[in-house]
């Protein structure tokens, strides 16, 4: 089965076809078209600014796509395409085209939650994952950790009370004056640090709810940028920014994985799953390795084009998922949960 896949529920635009058969899926062309020069000045997505990028790129983008897995629009199978959630601007406008294209061409269609996508990333090379895996989904705009039955079932476990992890790493980025988006940055100047630096200290919850917490982080880092001016003036170049950004993904790391082992011995899950833009992050890959070697789990984690927002995760996700017959049906910025 021939799938194109559309994503662009925030500032990226990407599009990919993927091949689905008895082995697994095979990517045949991803092209993701950026925004980060665009919304860098701003140090953060302009939602508006977004969504008429994408409506300028979305065209070549597909095309593009196309060309490079050497296929036609009549070759498909079927169109996958991100139904939510996200910004709604960016959402409207490939969901639009996506459905447009469906349309003209009377090709299958199927929209997709964004993170059944990021699951999916995970498929992609590793198709015969043993179930039930603990999936740990983290990006700019999500935290969540999910019992995944199967490639299309989960369950929440436990999210964050307000910020992602994501947007820690970027927000901290920000006080340190190293630019957008934050994470790559942080994780590079991170691995030049010499030594380890000191944790944060980890919030404390009274309601006994399981869960995180990341919004006390970014108070965190701009106590230390207050009290030490080449904190925020240094840039990358810096020492004392290498250890800051060290300190802050060891604890953004290690506080992540924190509760997988008990959620691991009560569901009896069998493997992880690690996927989103924050599964780019050179220390929770290696400290999510050394987890899983301890507690006998298989460890997915996709390759880092496939964990940041991709039109091949929406493909993965879409050749499971039953075709839609509602043209009436939206994108929903807020869409929940109940694929599968
Ligand atoms: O999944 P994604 O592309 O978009 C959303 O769905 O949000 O994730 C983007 C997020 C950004 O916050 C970015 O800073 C973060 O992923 N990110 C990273 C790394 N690469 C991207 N965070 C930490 N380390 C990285 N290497
Ligand atoms: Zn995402």
């Amino acid at each position: 089965m021939l799938v194109l896949g559309l994503e662009s529920s925030c500032d990226d635009c990407s599009a990919a076809v993927l091949e689905e058969s008895a082995d697994g899926p095979r990517v045949r062309s991803l092209v993701r078209k950026s925004q980060d020069e665009l919304h860098g000045p701003f140090g953060g997505v302009v939602p508006e600014l977004a969504a008429r990028e994408h409506l300028l790129q979305v065209r070549t983008v597909v095309q593009s796509a196309l060309d490079q897995a050497g296929v036609t629009l009549a070759e498909l199978d079927r169109i996958a395409v991100t139904r939510g959630p996200g910004l709604v601007g960016s959402l409207l406008c490939t969901f639009s085209a996506a459905k447009a294209l469906a349309w003209r061409s009377g090709k299958d269609w199927v929209g997709v939650h964004h993170l059944l996508g990021h699951l999916n990333a995970a498929r992609i090379a590793s198709p015969h994952l043993p179930f039930p895996a603990l999936a740990l989904l983290v990006s700019g705009g999500h935290t969540h950790l999910y019992l995944a039955k199967d490639w299309t079932h989960l369950e929440l476990l436990q999210k964050t009370r307000d910020d992602a992890a994501g947007e820690a790493f970027d927000k901290a980025a920000r006080l340190m004056g190293l630019g957008y988006p934050g994470g790559p940055l942080v994780d590079a100047c991170a691995r030049r640090a010499s030594a380890p630096g000191p944790r944060f200290t980890a919030p404390k919850f009274r309601d006994g709810v399981a869960s995180w917490s990341f919004s006390g982080l970014k108070t965190g880092v701009k106590l230390r940028v207050e009290a030490d001016a080449i904190l925020a003036t240094g840039g990358a170049e810096a020492p004392e920014v290498q250890a800051l950004c060290r300190s802050l993904q060891d604890t953004i790391a290690e506080w992540l994985l924190k509760p997988l082992p008990g959620h691991a011995e009560a569901t009896g899950a069998r493997s992880l799953i690690l996927s989103g833009g924050v599964a780019c992050n050179s220390a929770l890959r290696e400290q999510a390795k050394h987890l899983c070697d301890r507690l006998g789990l298989t460890l997915a984690v996709p390759e880092p084009r496939y964990c940041t927002d991709n039109g091949a995760m929406i493909a993965a996700a879409g050749a499971l998922l039953p075709v839609e017959r509602d043209w009436s049906l939206n994108a929903d910025s807020d869409l929940r949960l109940t694929q599968g």
